[in-house]
């Protein structure tokens, strides 16, 4: 039996223990630091390398990461010096998610479909630019910023206000000592997700994320309200299509230039007139995307970790998933993503059953009490033989759940169905 360490304490974790807990070949899962449902948790945090690798040694796990911060810092270069076993990429290969710079480089050398750029330090220089460019623009910041380093601009106005928020305020420390102004891209979004064992991907299911707090997409960007998959943005052939020309291109490209990506490869995708544009790549399943995507995975999620390791993956068959839709509402607590309340009790918390799955984030026990701790609490997801169905076996169950402060999008699945 093989015992697991989950890195991490969002759905995201939550929802890869819970899978990985219903394989036959796994014994304990243990989750670093875990949160209030997940079982089995340790008190050492998702960024202490060196305790992590202790823990996972004297407890024989084969360590998952879920969060893109140690995987930047090096937690699997660390662990495989120790000789451990650890899913994920090295710093270097990281750096497609921890630097956006590195990452739109990267892709411009390879021919990666992305949208154009330049790259500044100078504040004054990026300026000149923006008032120079004709179209309209986006602002990145270098570094990993907690998902609040991108700018999208309506006009050179918002793109100088930008430009100061992150080389001359220094709202993002070091994370913003260069900035990316790049082509603004309108069409619509969607998540590509691929497993890598550094040679070949295989893909995951395809899913789509509500990244703005209010409904119709209105308000600033979140982590992620909502999600479901899969997502008829991404029919067969497009799919085809960005596994070709984006996952493999990735893949083969990283291991030419010395750095083989092992892991979940994420790609942001924008499709605009049938073309997908490579908006970011993350090092990591997607948070809430991977919530949808594990309810809806038939194949042992731990034999595709293994693969990937230990660069075996071409021996094993593509991954099958239910013939489902499956739908992840988010449950926030009000004022997120900026300031909210902490340590309300919530009620209404049943048993998960075939149909839907509460996936915790932001949730501590005390005193027997399930309390909220953290600006995301819930996943609730749900499947249905159609995304309508999967979308009201969600709904039904969020409101069964509640405390004071509770706050959901009411439309998350919604553009699935009236896009295309
Ligand atoms: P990123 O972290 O780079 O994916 O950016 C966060 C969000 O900003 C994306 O999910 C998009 O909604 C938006 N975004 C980023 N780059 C662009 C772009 N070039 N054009 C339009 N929207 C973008
Ligand atoms: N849901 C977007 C992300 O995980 O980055």
């Amino acid at each position: 039996m093989i015992n697991i360490l989950v890195v991490g304490s969002g759905g995201r974790e939550h929802a890869l223990g819970w899978k990985l807990a219903s394989s036959p070949k796994v014994g304990i899962v243990y989750h670093a630091p875990g949160n209030g449902g997940t079982a089995n948790n340790v008190d050492i945090g998702a960024e202490e390398i060196e305790r992590l690798a202790q823990f996972a040694s004297d407890n024989d796990c084969l360590t998952v990461v879920g969060p893109e911060v140690p995987l930047a810092a090096g937690i699997v270069d660390s662990f495989e010096k120790k000789g451990l076993e650890i899913f994920g990429p090295t710093r270097q290969a990281a750096q497609l998610e921890s630097s956006k710079v590195w990452a739109k480089n990267f892709m411009k050398r390879n021919g990666i479909l992305t949208a154009r750029f330049e790259i500044f330090d100078d504040a004054s220089k990026a300026k000149e630019y923006a008032k120079s460019v004709g179209y309209p623009l986006v602002v990145k910041a270098d570094g990993l910023a907690a998902g609040k380093g991108v700018i999208v601009c309506d006009d050179a106005n918002d793109a100088v206000s930008a430009i100061d928020k992150i080389l001359v305020e220094k709202s993002f420390g070091n994370a913003g000592l260069r900035v990316i102004l790049e082509e603004r891209i309108d069409g619509v979004e969607a998540s590509y997700i691929a497993i890598s064992d550094g040679n070949v991907a295989y893909p995951m299911a395809t899913s789509q994320d509500h990244k703005r707090i209010y409904d119709d997409d209105k308000g600033p960007n979140t982590g992620g309200m909502g999600a479901y998959s899969p997502t008829s943005i991404i029919g067969k052939s497009l799919g085809a299509q960005i596994q070709k020309d984006v996952i493999e291109k990735t893949v083969s490209s990283m291991r030419k230039e010395g750095i083989p990506f092992k892991g979940f490869l994420y790609a942001g995708i924008m499709v605009r007139d049938g073309k997908p544009y490579v908006l970011e790549f993350n090092a990591r399943m997607g948070d809430p995307e991977c919530q949808p995507i594990m309810v809806r995975m038939e194949s042992d999620l731990v034999d595709y970790i293994q693969a990937s390791i230990r660069g075996t993956l071409s021996s094993l068959p593509q991954i099958s998933w239910k013939d489902q839709s499956a739908v992840c509402v988010v449950l926030a607590s009000r004022g997120y993503p900026d300031s909210y309340p902490k340590d309300e009790e919530i009620t209404g918390l049943d048993a998960n059953d075939e149909i839907s799955h509460v996936f915790h984030a932001g949730t501590r026990r005390a005193n027997g009490k399930v309390l909220t701790n953290g600006g995301r609490v819930l996943g609730v997801t749900a499947t249905g033989d159609t995304l309508q169905g999967a979308i009201s076996n969600a709904y039904d169950r969020v409101e069964r759940i509640s405390w004071p402060s509770k706050y959901c999008r009411t439309d998350i699945g919604k553009k699935g169905s009236w896009i295309w």
